[in-house]
């Protein structure tokens, strides 16, 4: 089986295994959990931002970040396709009370430009709701893994400021993004409030994200990660595979990035499919499948059958590589795309 749905699927190494079955565990609760602290202080540490917070999902750690950043009846800028807007549940309308009001990047990316969120700026008067919160995606997910660069991001936090207004951003592939672009994450989120990213993803580990921030703000997150019932006790054991995934993970993504654009190669010499390889930057592949006789979830579910798992929507199919990916698995892929779409 060679699943591609995405680089959530991943199982943890013999390794990390090994490093959850010794990890020294204490009550998180009472913040005695001796390998969540040091991955909570390794996280900050590597961000240079004051402190950090182990949460159970990207979910959870982007849901806090609304709670804590607005009050209801407020107003967070989002892209239209981005995972806290599209994909969350509706949670920031239900936990913190707020709406959002979504631009559309003007070159396709995923990534709005500052003029982009500031058409959309609402200082908040009698009938409208105030801008409290811009929220960031990096990489984008939907916009096919697309990569938001260091001064890009600058100049959207510092006009940002100058309104008084959080910038927060859901890097659930922030590693992703610094590998693509050759930055470190500290310079692509140096200018940020807040930064979610998630452990679970290109990373390997099998579960766990992280919120980082000022101390006051990871102050008032722990108490909503307790409010949401995410105060886990012996949490170590899952910190242990974290903690080996943030240290030794980022080096190995290049080999995602690269599996990916040897797809996204392949699948553009195929009929009746769109896509440009040269925008395949990291490890997340989307591409039409409009010119082919068949919808995505057709090609999707005959794919399975060649033992092919990958997701379809609307016109497209995202294909994700990752640890469990390995480059002979590509020609494999194509082989049964061809054979599918024939
Ligand atoms: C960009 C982005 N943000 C957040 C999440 C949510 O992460 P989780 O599945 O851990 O809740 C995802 C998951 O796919 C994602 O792609």
């Amino acid at each position: 089986m060679i699943d591609l749905r995405s680089d959530t699927v991943t199982k943890p190494t013999p390794e990390m295994r090994a490093a959850m079955a010794s990890a020294e565990v204490g009550d998180d609760v009472y913040g005695e959990d001796p390998t969540i602290n040091r991955l909570e202080q390794r996280a900050a540490e590597i961000f240079e931002k004051e402190a950090a917070l182990f949460v159970a999902s990207g979910t959870m750690g982007n849901q806090i970040a609304v709670k804590v950043h607005t009050r209801p009846g407020q107003e967070v800028i989002a892209e239209e396709r981005s995972h806290v807007f599209n994909f969350e549940l509706g949670m920031a309308g239900i936990l913190s009370g707020v709406t959002f009001r979504t631009v559309r990047s003007s070159d396709g990316s995923g990534h709005p430009t500052w003029d982009d969120i500031s058409a959309a700026y609402r200082p908040g008067d009698d009938h409208e709701a105030a801008t409290a919160l811009i929220w960031l995606e990096n990489t984008h997910n939907m916009g096919g893994g697309t990569v938001m660069n260091a001064e890009h991001c600058a100049e959207i936090c510092e006009n940002a400021h100058k309104l008084g207004i959080c910038v927060h951003i859901d890097g659930a592939r922030i590693f992703n993004a610094a590998v693509a672009t050759g930055s470190s994450v500290v310079d692509l989120t140096r200018h940020a409030d807040s930064v979610q990213f998630c452990l679970s993803k290109g990373l390997g580990a099998p579960v766990g994200s992280i919120l980082v921030g000022t101390e006051v703000f990871i102050a008032e997150a722990r108490l909503w990660r307790k409010r949401l019932g995410g105060g886990m006790r012996q949490a170590g054991i899952i910190a242990a595979g974290g903690l080996l995934a943030l240290e030794q993970s980022p080096q190995r993504l290049i080999e995602d990035h690269v599996n990916a654009r040897t797809l996204a190669n392949g699948l553009a010499q195929l009929d009746g499919i769109v896509i440009d390889p040269e925008r395949v930057l990291t490890n997340i592949v989307i591409f039409d499948v409009s010119g082919t006789a068949k919808t995505p979830t057709k090609i999707c579910d005959e794919l399975r059958r060649h033992g092919v798992f990958a997701s379809g929507w609307d016109h497209s199919i995202r294909m994700v590589t990752h640890r469990d990916i390995s480059a002979d698995d590509i020609p494999a892929v194509l082989q049964a795309m061809r054979q599918v779409i024939n």
